[in-house]
């Protein structure tokens, strides 16, 4: 077992598809009329290979679709970098900006949400065909058609002509994936896609995801409060609390041998896991995201805590190959 700092936790190799490095989100607040910052990003590292899913699993307010907006370039970081293909990309601007979020497309949590409901399914897919790819005629049509027949919205001919409401969740799902395809791009953040999904649909659109990474080589950040669905999705998993990484591993390892105390207390609210039986006994106190809090975010919840706990923050401690653990008593 080595101890190693946060940077570590960032193993840089030219092949990597995205690189995030001690990335920060702050935003400002009102603290009994004072002007005061949250962070619901703090510090957080990750890598993403191409065809690679990286499941983010995280309770509400953990900070998870501020490091996908972050991402995205819709919420500027206050320190930190994002790197794509080897690009630091945390500050471009303009043209540039504009190819990045071509090359990096999301899927949302609320598919009716997401869609313009006095527009066809048709029009969502040709806009950006049209705008990145500058179809026209005959070549855009027959393109539409065969996103729809890839994404299984078919009869294609019926479904063109359709609007949002006369859709299925799960077929909205679909053609916001297909829209998402249409630029070709090379990453996909998945903001809890299935979350708001019946159940008997919620397999269909995780298989779809999947066949599509394969298919492109697609790296995804799948985001998700459900830990069942990361073990099946993802091929790593990044545990966050309170914005910041409790623990990264290989999906099956966290599952066998989950090392950080919130890690295991999430294993143990999930049925199936292996690790449910009695919860532990626990405060349900949300953690403070204030600016300038000290120690582990998970402290105040922690049947393990010691004193270094509330005043230090924890050392990153690689377990085993790609399994790392914020903690100070692992
Ligand atoms: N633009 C903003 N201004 C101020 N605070 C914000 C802003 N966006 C998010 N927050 C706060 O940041 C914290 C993290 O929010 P975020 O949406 O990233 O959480 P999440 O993990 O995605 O939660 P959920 O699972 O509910 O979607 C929350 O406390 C939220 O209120
Ligand atoms: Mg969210």
């Amino acid at each position: 077992m080595q101890s190693s700092s946060k940077v570590s936790q960032l193993n840089q190799t030219d092949n990597k598809l995205v690189e995030v490095e001690n990335l920060v989100v702050r935003f400002p607040i009102l603290d009994n009329g004072h002007r005061a910052y949250i962070r619901p990003v703090d510090e957080v590292s990750f890598t993403i290979d191409s065809g690679e899913v990286l499941a983010l699993v995280g309770e509400s307010g953990s900070g998870k679709s501020t490091i996908a907006k972050a991402l995205l370039r819709i919420v500027e970081p206050q320190s930190g970098t994002i790197r794509v293909q080897g690009n630091d990309v945390t500050h471009w601007r303009g043209g540039r900006l504009t190819t990045y979020r071509k090359n990096v497309q999301m899927v949302f949590q609320d598919p009716f949400g997401s869609l313009n409901p006095v527009r066809t399914v048709e029009h969502h897919i040709a806009y950006p065909l049209q705008k990145h790819r500058h179809l026209h005629g005959r070549a855009l049509r027959d393109m539409v058609g065969s996103l729809l027949e890839r994404v299984g919205l078919t009869p294609v001919e019926e479904t063109r002509v359709k609007y949002p409401h006369e859709l299925s969740g799960g077929q909205r799902q679909r053609v916001a994936i297909a829209r998402a395809l249409a630029v070709n791009p090379k990453f996909l953040v998945a903001d809890e896609p299935i979350s708001m999904l019946d159940v008997s649909i919620r397999a269909g659109i995780l298989k779809l995801l999947n066949e599509l990474r394969s298919e492109f080589n697609l790296g995804y950040l799948y985001i998700t409060h459900d830990l069942a669905s990361a073990r099946y999705f993802g091929h790593r998993i990044m545990v966050l609390y309170g914005g910041k990484v409790m623990e990264t591993a290989p999906s099956h390892e966290l599952i066998r041998n989950p090392s950080h105390p919130y890690t295991r207390l999430l294993l143990a609210a999930t049925p199936g896991s292996g690790l449910d039986g009695p919860l532990p006994e626990t405060s349900n106190q949300a953690p403070s995201l204030i600016e300038g809090r000290t120690g582990c975010p998970f402290a105040e919840r922690c049947p393990l805590v010691v004193d270094a706990c509330r005043k230090e923050d924890p050392p990153v401690v690689r377990l085993s190959e790609g399994h790392e653990v914020a903690c100070h008593v692992v």
